[in-house]
């Protein structure tokens, strides 16, 4: 197994490479534009391993990306490379309309152009995965849950980019026969996230006693996914997915913002308590502009068609994120340099 890992210097996009290389057996090349959201170290641990390669690329550099394929001769390609976070997008969408959008069509046509040259068996097992998130489905109404059936309805630049780099990709699959696989996941948490996310944010304030910022009344609801089952249900879309579909996952852990927040505070609360509990040190600010309230997934078809299914409980997932980013400041402080924490994506009027 050889395979492409765009954005294997991100959060996702690391645990797949690690996952891939230590319980795939895989020889894996990760190409990624090394942007701000990716940090020197995350991939420590298996950068030394003669199945790891790394090729420094921005996948909208069409002819660079047509070269790394033509050479690395892949049996899948991953994309997991994107502009990713939604208040920088609602600040400056151009980049997410280039690295989801026209980026994404570079890495078809790089792979399209490669598998067109293949032979059988190769050009039946080759498997182009697009990894994607919930969020292009919009709200999830009370009651009801996501599914593969679901019409995308994105509210915010980041998720219409990632939304538009889908279609894309579907049709990739139905013009030109491209062996496509689309997978479509809820929030992911875990180690090696940048500190700019939701719960590496509260988590590293509440570790400093700084403010933890939540938006709004704290109600939205989002479905939380430890990333190294994020990672395995990738490798399972790429192993059996059928082509032309897509497969949803999810944590089964829905849990309003304030309530993170909550069990971030108690959990580390439960380790020192300082003078005050940690939960005075949250603080409601400006809702996010179009955020979604709800997101919620059935990953059924996963579990029948790939016999996925989560491992990770989020108690579980969050002691270890807790007990990862309090022993791993090497990683993240350099991080702050880039990022102070400071509000971004509010509109002027906000
Ligand atoms: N984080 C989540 O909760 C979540 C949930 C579901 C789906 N996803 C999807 O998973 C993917 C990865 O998300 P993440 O949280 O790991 O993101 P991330 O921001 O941590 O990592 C993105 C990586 O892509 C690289 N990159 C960005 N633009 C590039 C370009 N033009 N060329 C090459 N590399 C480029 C960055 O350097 C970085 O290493 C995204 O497609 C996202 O939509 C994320």
């Amino acid at each position: 197994m050889r395979v492409i890992v765009t954005g294997g210097s991100g959060f996702i996009g690391s645990a797949l490479c690690r996952h891939l290389v230590r319980e795939r057996g895989a020889s894996v090349l990760n190409i990624d534009a090394l942007t701000y959201a990716a940090a020197p170290g995350t991939l420590a641990d298996i950068e030394a391993r003669p199945e790891y390669r790394f090729a420094k690329g921005d996948i909208r550099d069409a002819a660079a990306m047509m070269r790394l394929v033509a050479d690395f001769k892949p049996t899948a390609i991953c994309n997991v490379a994107a502009e990713s976070h939604v208040d920088r997008s609602i600040s400056g969408p151009k980049a997410f309309l280039e690295t989801n959008i026209t980026g994404v069509f570079a890495m078809l046509e790089a792979a399209r152009s490669y598998w067109d040259g293949l032979s059988e068996p190769a050009r039946s097992a080759f498997r182009f995965v697009q990894v994607s998130t919930d969020e292009v489905f919009g709200t999830a109404a009370a009651g009801t849950r996501f599914t593969e059936e679901t019409p995308y309805d994105p509210s915010s630049p980041y998720s219409a980019s990632k939304a538009a780099g889908d279609h894309l990709v579907r049709a990739w699959g139905r013009t030109y026969g491209l062996p496509v696989v689309l997978t479509n996941c809820s929030n992911n948490y875990g180690p090696y996230q940048f500190p700019e996310k939701f719960i590496p944010l509260a988590l590293l304030s509440a570790l400093h006693a700084g403010e933890i910022p939540v938006y709004g009344d704290g109600q939205n609801v989002r479905d939380w996914l430890f990333v190294d089952d994020h990672a395995r249900g990738i490798a399972d879309a790429m192993a059996k997915g059928v082509p032309g579909e897509s497969y949803l996952f999810g944590g089964n852990a829905e849990r309003r913002n304030i309530e993170v927040a909550h069990a971030i505070c108690d959990a580390l609360d439960a380790v020192h308590r300082p003078n005050e509990p940690r939960r005075n040190l949250i603080r409601h600010v400006t809702d996010r502009p179009g955020h979604d309230r709800r997101y919620a997934v059935d990953f059924s078809k996963a579990e029948r068609e790939l016999g996925w299914t989560p491992s990770v409980s989020f108690e579980d997932g969050l002691a270890r994120t807790i007990a990862w980013y309090s022993e791993n400041a090497w990683w993240w402080q350099p991080l702050q340099t880039r990022y102070d924490g400071r509000r971004i994506g509010l509109l002027k009027t906000s």
